[in-house]
């Protein structure tokens, strides 16, 4: 990857100090308020800023009354420094005007934050064709375009809250890299550098899972427990709470010297080997088989969604079924536990935070399903069986035919692995009793609308709405935790009105986030006004849709159609070159669009690249969709 984009041309930077370059001189972009406004245009990517968003982002309550003209001079000068050979009476090509707003336009991999996302798909590619050591290489190449605290030098509640978050993606990806690292056996490797992190971080749990792991292998068993120790120290003085069940699990599977920690074997690209009538042998333990010799490798499939990087709560409900599925049980040994709840209530999202924290105790992989047990069209188990055995490495011409064969294979395969398998929006017990592992390393989580009482073995558990304290603190993150502190009643009453459901508290406070000029307190007769007009129509439940209403209403008419058409493909989720097609637009407009979908929480995106509706919302934009049509 050109991590550094070429000499020729400008550039910008946005992940350490503000700056810009042409042909490799740099720019003065003068005053912290005029780079501040140049950070939001670059941030925006391409997309059109209002005068009045650029006023909130940058002076924020503070406002002088003459902002406005301060504005448009900064603009002008940002123009010059942009664009110094243009005469006056030529149009600006750079820093445009649209509308009453300004846009800039940048061409792609100008902007360092767009190389750092390009290393991450790169990275993301390379770890989905089981090159982890490639994936490690594209995320160090992202890494190293962090060259301070981001956005430095720029001022104002918009730089402050994106600074955020962008030190937050940062960590993220270096706890990815380490988690790596540590699959590639670089444990002697990584410990210098992981003890200098937990220094900076010593609240971030994965950092001192990844310091006790990395110690663990490099035989230092009492330094990994003391690293514990001075966690859980850390925890308790800091924040009154004891480690997550993550971490307490593996100090336990420390205590106990569990085999299973020791380094998976290397490498696991390696091509398959597999006689089609004749499963494998146990590829078990891994710390005897040694690369290349002995048992074959199988691939070890990674289909988890991506985690949401703000999780909230559901402290208790995550111990649990943590410690359900690390546990044996059932009648045939293998842990099942199955998540009922309504829409929008969070399940998809608690089980694959729990398989993420669980990442360590199912080594051999996880596998993702969704059943589309809600949809029109529910997927038949053996399909789903049928994309299990392909992911386990079987090729497709040797995959038998009937659901009781492609079920026995599955079974087979899984012998003596540890895989965790997650089997999201079941119908009922029989879309899944043949999608479940049989052997006793494996463990299972199924999602469902209705309880799966007769799923044999299945522990049950029934996720609720949040409590008003958790939707409130999920609120603040995605709105501003200021806003909340500012506005506490205000914000409790709306996310009351959302009925405290994870799905309509997000897509509210998306829209409070984009609108810094807006007090939580106005959301509320708005989200009334939702109630009323729905009213009329007898829509469903009142509390949701009119949540979902409120931030349909803040789309513009180009991103209205494409939210409605968008929701018409059947199948799971839809790729950006196929929305291009549906949305007649280029990939760089359909990609605006679908990401300014995704800010607004109106559309997920599960991998780079992929899109997909939340069930309840695609209902909403079919429903809306024809409504608009009639
Ligand atoms: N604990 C949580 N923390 C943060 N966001 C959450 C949480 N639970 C749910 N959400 C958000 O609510 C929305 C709906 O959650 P989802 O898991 O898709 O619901 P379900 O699967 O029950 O229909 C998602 O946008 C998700 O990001
Ligand atoms: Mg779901």
């Amino acid at each position: 990857m050109a991590v550094h984009g070429s000499e020729d041309g400008l550039r910008f930077a946005v992940l350490g100090p503000v700056q810009a370059w042409r042909d490799g001189t740099e720019l003065d972009l003068g005053t912290p308020l005029q780079r501040s406004i140049l950070a939001m245009l670059l941030l925006r990517e391409s997309r059109a800023v209002t005068p009045a968003e650029m006023i909130d982002a940058v002076w924020g309550e503070d406002a002088p009354p003459r902002a406005l003209g301060a504005l448009r001079t900064y603009v002008s000068r940002l123009r010059a420094v942009l664009e110094p050979g243009r005469s006056p009476r030529t149009r600006p090509e750079l820093l445009i005007s649209v509308g009453r707003g300004y846009a800039l336009r940048l061409t792609g991999g100008v902007l360092d934050l767009t190389l750092f996302d390009r290393g991450l798909q790169e990275a993301e590619a390379a770890r989905r064709a089981g090159d982890r050591a490639g994936a490690a290489e594209s995320l160090r190449a992202s890494l190293a375009l962090c060259t301070g605290e981001p956005l430095a030098g720029a001022v104002g509640p918009y730089a402050e809250h994106q600074r955020d978050r962008l030190v937050e993606r940062r960590m993220s990806v270096l706890e990815t890299l380490m988690d790596l690292d540590l699959e590639l056996g670089r444990h002697a490797h990584v410990v210098s550098e992981l003890i200098a992190l937990t220094a900076d971080h010593p609240l971030r749990e994965r950092l001192r899972a990844q310091l006790m792991l990395a110690y663990y292998r490099c035989g230092r068993q009492a330094d990994a427990l003391a690293t514990f120790a001075d966690t859980r120290a850390a925890l308790i003085e800091e924040l009154g709470i004891e480690p997550g069940p993550g971490l307490t699990a593996l100090h336990q599977r420390i205590l106990t010297g569990d085999p299973s920690l020791a380094p998976a074997s290397l490498p696991a690209a390696d091509p398959v080997r597999l006689a089609p009538a004749d499963p494998p042998e146990p590829a078990r333990p891994p710390e005897t088989a040694e690369p290349g010799a002995g048992a074959p490798e199988l691939p070890r499939p990674a289909q988890l969604p991506a985690a949401v990087n703000d999780f909230t709560g559901r402290r208790q409900i995550i111990a649990r079924l943590c410690t359900l599925l690390s546990t044996q049980g059932g009648a045939d040994g293998v842990p099942v536990a199955a998540i009922s709840g309504i829409g929008g209530v969070g399940k998809t999202t608690l089980a694959v935070h729990v398989a993420h924290t669980l990442h360590d105790l199912f080594p051999d992989g996880q596998l993702y399903a969704d059943l589309r047990g809600y949809g029109e069209e529910p997927v038949a188990p053996e399909s789903v069986l049928a994309a299990f055995l392909r992911a386990l490495g079987l090729p497709a011409d040797i995959i038998p035919d009937g659901l009781a064969e492609r079920s026995a294979l599955f079974r087979s395969l899984l012998t003596d692995r540890r895989m965790l398998v997650l089997l999201d929006n079941a119908r009922d017990a029989a879309q899944v009793s043949h999608l479940l592992p049989g052997s006793t390393g494996c463990a299972a989580m199924v999602t469902s609308r209705g309880k799966l009482a007769d799923l044999a073995a299945a522990r049950l558990v029934d996720l609720d709405v949040m409590e008003p304290d958790e939707a409130l603190t999920l609120f603040g993150t995605v709105a501003g935790a200021e806003r909340v502190a500012a506005e506490r009643a205000a914000a409790m009453d709306v996310v009351a009105a959302c009925g405290f459901l994870p799905l309509a508290v997000r897509i509210v406070a998306a829209r409070l986030a984009a609108r810094a000029s807006w007090t939580v307190a106005s959301l509320v007769p708005r989200l009334a006004d939702e109630r009323r007009r729905l009213d009329e129509m007898r829509v469903g439940n009142l509390a949701v849709e009119a949540t979902f209403a409120l931030g349909y209403g803040q789309l513009s008419p180009a991103q209205a159609r494409a939210f409605r058409l968008l929701s018409l493909p059947g199948g799971p989720d839809i790729s950006a070159g196929a929305a291009s097609a549906l949305l007649a637009l280029n990939p760089t407009d359909t990609e605006d669009i679908l990401e300014s979908l995704v800010d607004a929480s109106l559309l997920e995106a599960p991998a780079p690249g992929r899109y997909r509706f939340h069930d309840l919302l695609k209902l909403f934009a079919r429903r809306t969709g024809e409504r608009a049509e009639a």
